[in-house]
């Protein structure tokens, strides 16, 4: 029998125990079908079920597969519970509402963003089987050694989510590339395109993941980038679904693996999403990751590894032994400084977990999509470039502007995030809103003076904020040129930054 079957016999003998105990007809308990859900979170059903005045109960969702009812309160046709997606410290839940008037139930509650006005109908246990979830299990943990042949610095690129969301489609993603390609960017390392949410479709009668109509041949668009130098990038999740509701990678991690690889892909981002309902301690988290770890590995193509799980459970430590070459940190960014500074300069990972293949990610960047302005996009590249994150562009690559281009094309403040050390910037020094971070470099060192204030300031740099030592040039990044012999008063504007390059002498 296969493992799935398997599962499903499992399933099908609790589910004919716990029938045995479901209160009759009339009563609260029982299955509550539904038919009319919102697409998120797909609800399929509530069950509801009681001995001797103790009940329990489940609600199954196509997003978080079957969720327990907690806090759940039986007075006579008027039920109330909970619903925890794993997400609760973001959206705690409120109080849901069942009422039963015969044979039908209205149901109001929320959940995450969504808010739920529904009725539902009563159920009889077959037709409840055919709606619940099927439990895939994980494989017990074994750590991967760490590949040593991928993302030696880190990725950049170009990636569809910052500025098309899932309005992607084949033709935007070549028309980004082509940009990518004439604007010289490439050519300056930005070499991996990244398709984020939004290209997947439906699973075939195999269950292997086929692209939505917007895609029409994977291989084909992958053959296409690669003959332009440049390398593909997609996006899946450890659930069943994905954030924006597409198809996620539950129940076919290493079948989609195997997919990917087929169609020449080169980049992998594995965002937890509806994932968060399933794997919600770092063990089961950890071993979620791996699972697509071990499945990239076992293609037998080189794919970076990008996981997506906001930072949770200290991912900077354990990323590296589940395959990972890159972790987000944190949340999602936005276009406006607050949230970039927050990511950029509070919420950056550990500069202990970043290494050679082994970095942290305070997300894509926004640069060129105009909810900054160019000081502050300035500041953004800079402190991204620091911490040696990864440079994956967000923008819209076919109306660059000169001074986006200027900013996404500085080759020194790309050498510093590409810097064969592989070292992050560390905070040296914070005086109000003034922060000083120094990076060890090669052959030298790399200096930002952060303003996060809101006027211009007058910093006045330190020897031991600069390590410099008599006879080392020190070049100023952004105005291309020495800063004069001596120089240590520098204006930097509100929310602006200075970086500065120390060259050992000889
Ligand atoms: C999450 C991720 C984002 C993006 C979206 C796509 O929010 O953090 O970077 O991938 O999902 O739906």
């Amino acid at each position: 029998m296969s493992r799935l079957g398997k599962m499903l016999a499992v399933t099908g003998m609790l589910l004919l125990q716990s029938s045995a105990s479901y209160a009759g007809s009339g009563s609260a308990g029982g299955v509550w079908l539904i038919d009319g859900s919102p697409a998120f979170p797909g609800l399929r059903m509530i069950e509801i079920h009681g001995r001797q005045g103790r009940y329990e109960g489940t609600v199954t969702s196509d997003w978080y597969g079957s969720l327990p009812l907690s806090d759940l309160h039986v007075r006579g046709p008027q039920i109330t519970f909970r619903l925890d997606n794993g997400n609760a410290a973001v959206s705690p839940s409120p109080v849901w509402r069942l009422e039963v008037k015969g044979e039908r139930a209205h149901i109001q509650g929320r959940i995450w963003y969504q808010t739920i006005d529904l009725s539902a109908r009563r159920g009889a246990e077959g037709e409840a089987r055919a709606r619940r979830f099927t439990v895939a299990p994980l494989p017990a943990f074994t750590p991967l050694t760490p590949a040593t042949d991928l993302a030696r610095t880190p990725p950049m690129g170009w990636s569809s989510w910052n500025r098309f969301g899932d309005k992607i489609d084949d033709a935007t993603i070549r028309r980004q590339a082509d940009a990518l390609v004439a604007s010289g960017l490439r050519d300056l390392g930005y070499v991996y395109v990244n398709i984020d949410d939004g290209w997947q479709g439906e699973r075939d009668a195999s269950g292997a993941i086929r692209p939505n109509a917007r895609f029409p041949d994977m291989k084909k668009l992958a053959d296409y980038l690669h003959s332009k130098g440049l390398r593909l990038g997609l996006y899946s999740s450890p659930g069943p679904k994905t954030c924006a509701g597409y198809t996620g990678s539950y129940g076919h991690v290493e079948q989609d693996a195997g997919t990917y690889a087929r169609w020449g892909v080169d980049y992998l981002k594995y965002d937890l999403c509806s994932g968060e309902a399933f794997y919600r301690d770092a063990d089961a988290l950890r071993r979620a990751y791996a699972q697509m770890g071990r499945a990239l590995r076992a293609t037998g193509r080189p794919i970076v590894y990008s996981l997506c799980e906001y930072g949770r459970e200290n991912v900077g430590r354990w990323g590296v032994s589940v395959g990972g070459q890159l972790w987000r940190t944190t949340g999602d960014i936005e276009d406006r400084y607050h949230s970039m500074a927050t990511n950029g300069f509070d919420r950056n990972g550990d500069p202990d977990d970043v290494n050679p293949g082994s970095w942290n990610d305070p997300d894509m960047l926004e640069i060129g999509n105009g909810g900054m302005t160019d000081v502050e996009y300035r500041t953004h590249f800079s402190l991204w470039a620091l911490v040696a994150a990864p440079l994956l562009t967000g923008n819209d690559m076919t109306a660059l502007t000169p001074a986006t281009k200027a900013i996404l094309g500085n080759r020194d403040v790309i050498a510093v995030d590409q810097d064969p050390l592989g070292v992050s910037a560390r905070r040296v020094r914070r005086d109000g809103d003034i922060e000083i971070w120094r990076k060890p470099l090669a052959d030298g060192a790399a200096i930002g003076i952060f303003n996060r204030g809101l006027a211009a300031r007058d910093v006045v740099l330190k020897e031991e904020d600069l390590g410099a030592k008599r006879g080392e040039t020190i070049i100023d990044l952004w105005a291309h040129r020495s800063l004069p012999a001596g120089t240590r008063r520098l204006k930097i504007a509100c929310h602006g930054a200075v970086v500065l390059k120390i060259v050992s002498a000889g």
